[in-house]
């Protein structure tokens, strides 16, 4: 039995993870998490023996000293996370992301706890649409939004904290997420919500933006066995070969929801807008033996839809303040 403690677990892939955990292992759970406007409690279970929701920051170093040295290990998914976002204020990016790092390795440094930092593929840049390269452990740091910056900034934290202080940690990239509990103004949800409300999906651009789809499960299991068997000190890279432009999974929604596949609206480009990401998951395949679970996007996909025509009452909150916000800058 281990005791976690899961920053941002009432965010998108934090929720899922505690569900995972609490399903699969005999683990004891504390959630901490701020409640920003991405968190909802409501993603999670109640309280009981195996599972605690504390809300706080990660930013917070007095409850940081209280927590921490309770648990055996810290899995940190708290982020500010969408770079659009980051785009109208990169404040809180900097905040959360990067200072909020930065007082939990402090807090793990000083009482001895693993850590396992949940970062995203971003940090690397993006690429060509025909470049054969894929991105890996040793692919060069180059963000393009303050997000990006941001998770890159945390990430190099946590890579000198492991070389200055010893602090056992290990780090996974992982890309595109989707799957149950993604808050609304994401790419998929914010579709198939729009599509309940008879409101037709917006694409920035061209749509042919590229990214590698991996179900939120998938990621999680691959948490999961790094905590278990990986070496400290690692970067591991997490995706699923699950490469798709825009256009095609804006089409895919359309046509699993009984609509048009052409029936979407064009709409302002993200200013910066990465090209294209794309994982090269050979180390985390090789040297821990993980493989996807959920590897078919279109399954997923309809089980995704199925999920948020079920669960109306989780979205519907957060709909009308999400679009009001893309209204504002024409996407
Ligand atoms: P999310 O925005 O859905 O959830 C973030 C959670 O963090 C929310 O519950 C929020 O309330 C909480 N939070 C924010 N600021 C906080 C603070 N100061 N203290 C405590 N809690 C705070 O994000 P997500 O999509 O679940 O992403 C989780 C992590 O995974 C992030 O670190 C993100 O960079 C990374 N990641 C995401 C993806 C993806 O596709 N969504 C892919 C790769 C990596
Ligand atoms: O690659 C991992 C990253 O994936 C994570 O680090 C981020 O936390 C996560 O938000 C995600 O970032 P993206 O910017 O790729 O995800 P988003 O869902 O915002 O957009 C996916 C693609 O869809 C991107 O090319 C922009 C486009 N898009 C997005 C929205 C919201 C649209 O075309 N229309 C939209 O309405």
């Amino acid at each position: 039995m281990t005791r976690l403690l899961v920053t941002g677990g009432a965010g998108f892939i934090g929720a899922n993870f505690v569900h995972q955990v609490l399903e699969s292992t005999d683990d004891v759970v504390t959630v901490l998490d701020s409640l920003s406007y991405a968190g909802n409690r409501a993603s999670l279970p109640d309280d009981g023996p195996r599972f605690r929701f504390v809300r706080g920051s990660v930013a917070d170093p007095a409850l940081l000293d209280d927590l921490v040295p309770r648990h055996d290990a810290v899995v940190h998914f708290a982020a500010e996370s969408h770079n659009d976002n980051s785009l109208l204020d990169p404040s809180p990016f900097i905040d959360t992301n990067i200072v909020g790092t930065f007082e939990l390795l402090q807090a793990v440094r000083h009482h001895d706890v693993r850590y396992h930092h949940i970062s995203t593929d971003e940090v690397y840049g993006d690429l060509e649409l025909d470049d054969p390269a894929r991105f890996t452990e040793t692919t060069p740091y180059n963000p393009s939004s303050p997000y990006s910056a941001s998770k890159a900034g945390s990430d190099l934290l946590v890579r000198a904290w492991v070389r200055s202080f010893g602090v056992r940690a290990t780090i996974s990239n992982c890309s595109n997420n989707y799957g149950p509990y993604q808050h609304v103004e994401k790419f998929i949800p914010r579709q198939i919500t729009n599509l309940i409300d008879g409101v037709r999906p917006r694409l920035y651009g061209a749509g042919l933006n590229v990214r590698d789809w991996i179900h939120v499960r998938d990621h999680n299991l691959a948490v999961l066995r790094i905590l278990e068997a990986g070496t400290i000190g690692e970067t591991y890279l997490i995706g699923a070969d699950g490469e798709l432009n825009n256009v095609t999974v804006i089409r895919l929604i359309l046509e699993l929801m009984g609509n048009d596949p052409d029936d979407f609206d064009h709409v302002t480009d993200r200013p910066g807008h990465d090209m294209r990401y794309a994982i090269d998951a050979s180390r985390l395949r090789a040297e821990l033996g993980w493989a996807p679970v959920y590897p078919d996007f279109r399954a997923g996909l309809a089980a995704t839809i199925a999920w948020y025509r079920d669960n109306e009452a989780w979205w519907r909150p957060m709909k009308d303040q999400t679009e009001a916000k893309y209204a504002r800058t024409g996407q």
